[in-house]
């Protein structure tokens, strides 16, 4: 039965879909990797890419727009003029120095806090709109001067944070106990960097406790177990770039996460960065708690029950942040 067909049907009024656009700035191997993630995901309906090196982000639109045959998303544009991000609902922001071997991520926060005194401002110009996704390093440096640039509410300021070395280490876990990735419940909390803690406390498998699996009587994980997979998880990108001299793989398709809790407003708890307001009586500084992610960008971020170890941990997180920030006078 349609109305055409039949009076007593009347046409639907449901309100048109919002047309979703995701806009990437960067057109480097991060930038291009979250770029073929949200095409391939379908995740918004328009890939824009932009950077201000002409031929190479030219040739990247290109390049990703020649598979949209076969991608979900069939949509993809950019070029190296910033207006080809206007009608963005969301920006990701990838571009900026990337770490050498032997760099920490904290070692970028000069040149790309400087690069971002100009960036944030040419974004809200031709994207007012848009909630701002940091991923370039070191991104919780990066989300607290984003949001102190813009002025935009905290929860419209969202940096991809341990959403990453979260994945990395629920795939360590179920590497080791034999299940899915997605049926380890685990996170990373703090600096997406060196002070990194995985919240055991709160970590399961399925509903089996971490510290109990698989059993209380003979538990799997010792301590110097749990350190050890820490560590890895700590320094895995370190491992990824003295091999390949960058990450890009993980870090596209965990942002292109992020988006999909954002255009779909699932409201999924993801350990995202954004500006603290008191959380464990932390302020002034951004890093990654379990937060609640939807159109409106994070709606709430939760104060998980840490133990008194993972406290401290949080509170070293914060110091070394806030001593970056607070360097160059944020
Ligand atoms: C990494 C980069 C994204 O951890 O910081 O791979």
């Amino acid at each position: 039965l349609t109305a055409a067909t039949d009076p007593s049907v009347s046409a639907p009024t449901s309100p048109r879909p919002e047309y979703r656009k995701v806009g990437v700035i960067g057109a480097g191997a991060v930038g291009t990797s979250v770029c073929f993630s949200a095409l391939m995901s379908g995740v918004a309906d328009e890939v824009a890419l932009y950077d201000i090196d002409e031929a190479k982000v030219r040739a990247e639109v290109l390049d990703l727009a020649h598979g949209t045959a076969f991608t979900a998303a069939h949509t993809m544009t950019g070029g190296a003029d910033p207006a080809v991000l206007s009608g963005s609902s969301v920006v990701v922001i990838t571009a900026g120095a990337k770490q050498k071997p032997g760099q920490t991520r904290l070692d970028l926060a000069e040149a790309n806090v400087a690069i971002l005194r100009s960036l944030v401002p040419t974004v809200q110009e031709h994207a007012p709109d848009a909630l701002l996704v940091l991923v370039t390093n070191p991104v919780d440096v990066l989300t607290l001067v984003a949001q102190r640039i813009s002025g935009l509410p905290a929860g419209r300021v969202i940096g991809s944070g341990t959403l990453l070395d979260t994945a990395r280490l629920r795939w360590l876990l179920a590497s080791r106990v034999g299940v899915h990735p997605r049926s380890v419940h685990a996170a990373v909390l703090g600096e997406h960097g060196d002070t990194e803690f995985p919240a055991w406390s709160t970590a399961s498998v399925g509903p089996v406790p971490l510290l109990r699996w698989p059993s209380a009587a003979a538990p799997q994980f010792t301590r110097p177990d749990l350190d050890a997979i820490a560590d890895s998880v700590t320094n895995a990108a370190y491992e990824v770039i003295q091999g390949k001299g960058a990450t890009n793989h993980a870090i596209g398709v965990a942002t292109n996460r992020l988006l999909e809790s954002v255009f779909k407003d699932e409201r999924a708890v993801l350990p995202v960065s954004t500006v603290l307001d008191g959380e464990h009586g932390l302020t002034d500084v951004a890093l990654s708690l379990p937060s609640v992610v939807g159109r409106a960008g994070v709606l709430q971020v939760l104060e998980t029950d840490l133990d008194a170890g993972e406290v401290r941990q949080l509170q070293a997180s914060a110091r070394a942040l806030q001593e970056a920030a607070g360097s160059l006078g944020f």
